[in-house]
């Protein structure tokens, strides 16, 4: 039931605060400060190294989780698309685990690269929205994301909890290799606590995003960038607005674009630049004075100190509230999908239903 929604979708969009919540709240211990007390198929004291492998959006999530537990765990991760998973015949050494993330629990391609870890012998784990799913039943632990049924093909809620889970296990990791102090464990917490809040925030930003939904409904070729986990941000945001709306999108690591892309640029072209304030936002910028230089029309999804220090002229800025930048990719997930979304409506396309996609994806 769709309720006052005009797409599934849309609905999973502003379901976001109420299921992010329920899955940190399994995974956290508000009252404590503390990651809850839950079972782990290995210790991540041991481990020495933690294989991700997961398709589409589900890679997605996996590629900032490893951001984060490389940064805040010293936990190296490797991680790799499921289809090329499968046939890599990666070497896994003995002291390593395999993490597995899909909203459905059946994608063909990870289900494969699931079995080919069980045959190196090495403990499994899985984040998964369908409980009764054949990864959930094939893994050695689960760490359920509490979505509840997604049915817009284009997964939304089910990646914003992916990234709570993986907030959550960041943290275990952290406190079991002794990475982070209590005082920092409860302070990430806290930040944690406060993401629902902030992806309510994040949902009212309608206006500028229909305005940038108008131009992009016009054009052919659309590039995201961003630095850090706003890397994958800039590949999520392309991947959906090529599924949702046909528009031919390519997201890029901002620093690579001098390296080819940036021949794509003139004023046809809308560069959206996902850059909060944090540590690496000048590097950004001075990539944004690139496009800038060149004719191109930049959309910058930022926060309100980022509004004020990048001294350019853009299309659109869409001003997102302050928030630290652990919790920051949850929250720029709302601005890219809604984005997406509002794009797709004005161009007509089905947003519950994009052409010769399907929800979940059995064979190879
Ligand atoms: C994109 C999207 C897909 C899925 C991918 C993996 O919006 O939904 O890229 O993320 O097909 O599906 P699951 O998570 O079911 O393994």
């Amino acid at each position: 039931d769709k309720g006052n929604y005009r797409h599934f979708m849309e609905k999973e969009i502003h379901e976001q605060p109420e299921v992010i919540s329920h899955t940190l709240a399994r995974y956290l211990d508000f009252a404590q400060g503390t990651v809850a007390n839950f079972d782990l198929p290995f210790d991540f004291a041991k481990i020495e190294r933690l294989a991700i492998s997961a398709c589409g959006t589900a890679y997605l999530a996996g590629l900032i989780g490893k951001y984060w537990l490389e940064r805040y765990a010293r936990l190296p991760v490797d991680i790799d698309i499921a289809s090329e998973f499968r046939y890599r015949e990666m070497p896994l050494p003995e002291n390593s685990a395999a993490l597995f993330i899909s909203q459905s629990g059946e994608t063909a391609d990870t289900l494969a690269s699931l079995r080919y870890c069980r045959g190196e012998g090495i403990p499994i784990a899985a984040i998964v929205n369908v409980r009764e799913s054949t990864m959930a039943r094939e893994s050695d632990g689960i760490f359920p994301t509490l979505a509840g049924p997604e049915i817009g093909v284009a997964s939304t809620k089910a990646f914003t909890c992916q990234l709570s889970v993986l907030a959550a296990l960041t943290l275990k990791a952290a406190r079991a290799r002794g990475t982070i102090t209590p005082d920092e464990e409860k302070a990430f917490v806290r930040q944690l606590a406060e993401a629902p809040r902030y992806v309510s925030q994040a949902l009212k930003l309608s206006d500028g995003i229909e305005k940038v939904a108008r131009e992009l409904s016009h054009v052919r070729h659309v590039l995201y960038l961003g630095r850090d986990t706003n890397y994958p941000l800039a590949l999520e945001g392309a991947l959906k607005l090529k599924e949702l709306s046909y528009i031919h999108a390519e997201g890029y690591a901002a620093g690579e674009l001098k390296h080819g892309p940036i021949a794509l640029i003139d004023e046809q072209m809308p560069v959206i630049v996902i850059a909060p304030h944090d540590r690496i936002f000048e590097k950004t910028v001075s990539n944004m004075q690139e496009v800038a230089a060149r004719g191109g029309r930049i959309v910058l999804i930022t926060d309100e100190k980022g509004a004020k220090n990048a001294t350019l002229d853009t299309l659109e800025t869409i001003v997102l509230p302050d928030v630290p930048e652990f919790v920051a990719p949850i929250v720029y997930a709302l601005p890219i999908q809604m984005l997406a979304y509002h794009t797709a409506v004005l161009m007509g396309t089905d947003a519950d239903q994009p052409r010769n996609l399907a929800k979940s994806v059995t064979v190879e």
